[in-house]
């Protein structure tokens, strides 16, 4: 494309070889000049439109490559999430991933912490990573992060997108991948905060359970937990299917009230996602209602 003045034209080969004849220097896809050819090449204002007109040029060319990339690489995650979600609903749960912006209030705790502290962070279910790559960008020096997918699929799809991560590269000796159920992740010493995707209202009572017990044993008092949920999903379900179903989801509805009574400290929506969700966050996960 030529910028002329405030026009862009396409640069088409016929108007650069009429510049360079003018002497007016162009590059490829950057070829600039400030009006009729050869009325003020060589002048300073020539020469200052010159810098302008390609500083914009090459920014939008920038920009456009980055919002490309972006969406390649949107594309990429929604096509494993798709296949995933056809192949495992259960424990995926959901057909996308989550948002940007879903991503940032599920690390509210690391964002707004207060103090230098360095803390050991365990996200679970971390999927294609779209909360792992901004819990990557605000981890400190000296934090820990681990990470535990049950899915072997998401996890490689994981590992090569961080593989080109420069805030993994960074600080990769620092973070350990499990994979496995996290009901059967090793215990050594407890988390500060700990993120949370496992979709639970895919899943039974028993197994809820078994992840809230494990929690605990992995907390202390100060650990904060955040975890989503899509907005009325469940008392939908409650409602649309079948029986036993409909006795599962109530069973996991009086679980979380329990729960919530004595250890939810916030609830937010957030609609800038595929379905809408809510964050919670839920602390002295070490008091928990479950058995030691
Ligand atoms: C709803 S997806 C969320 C993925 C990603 N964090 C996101 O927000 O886009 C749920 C993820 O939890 C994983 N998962 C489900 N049950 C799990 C378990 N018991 N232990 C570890 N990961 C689990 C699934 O494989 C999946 O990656």
């Amino acid at each position: 494309m030529v910028p002329v003045g405030y026009i862009t034209l396409p640069n088409l080969p016929p108007i650069s070889a009429m510049l360079s004849r003018q002497g007016v220097s162009t590059a490829p896809g950057i070829s600039t000049f400030g009006g009729w050819p050869g009325l003020y090449a060589g002048t300073q204002a020539q020469k200052r439109k010159k810098r302008v007109a390609s500083f914009v040029h090459v920014s939008v060319k920038g920009y456009f490559t980055i919002f490309l990339l972006g969406w390649i690489q949107m594309l990429k995650e929604n096509v494993i999430f798709l296949k995933e979600a056809f192949l495992e609903f259960q424990s995926t749960g959901t057909i996308f991933p989550t948002s940007r912006w879903a991503a940032e209030a599920l690390i509210t705790p690391l964002i707004s912490r207060k103090s230098r502290k360095p803390l050991r962070i365990l996200e679970l279910g971390p999927g294609t990573g779209s909360v792992t790559v901004p819990i990557l960008e605000s981890m400190q020096a000296g934090d820990e992060l681990v990470v535990c997918e049950i899915n072997h699929r998401f996890m490689s799809a994981l590992k090569e997108r961080l593989s080109e991560n420069q805030h993994y590269l960074r600080i990769q000796d620092k973070v350990k991948f499990f994979c496995c159920p996290m009901q059967d992740l090793p215990e050594a010493g407890h988390f500060d905060v700990i993120v949370c995707a496992i979709p639970f209202s895919n899943l039974d009572l028993g197994t809820v359970q078994d992840i809230f017990t494990k929690l605990r044993r992995m907390s202390h008092e100060e650990t904060v937990m955040t975890f989503y949920e899509y907005i009325a999903l469940r008392s939908i379900g409650k409602v649309v299917s079948p029986p036993k179903n409909r006795e599962r989801l109530k069973q996991i509805d009086s679980f979380f009230e329990n729960i919530f009574s004595n250890h939810l400290t916030d609830r937010i929506r957030i609609y800038l996602n595929v379905l809408p969700i809510h964050v919670y966050t839920l602390r002295d996960l070490h008091e928990l209602p479950v058995a030691a």
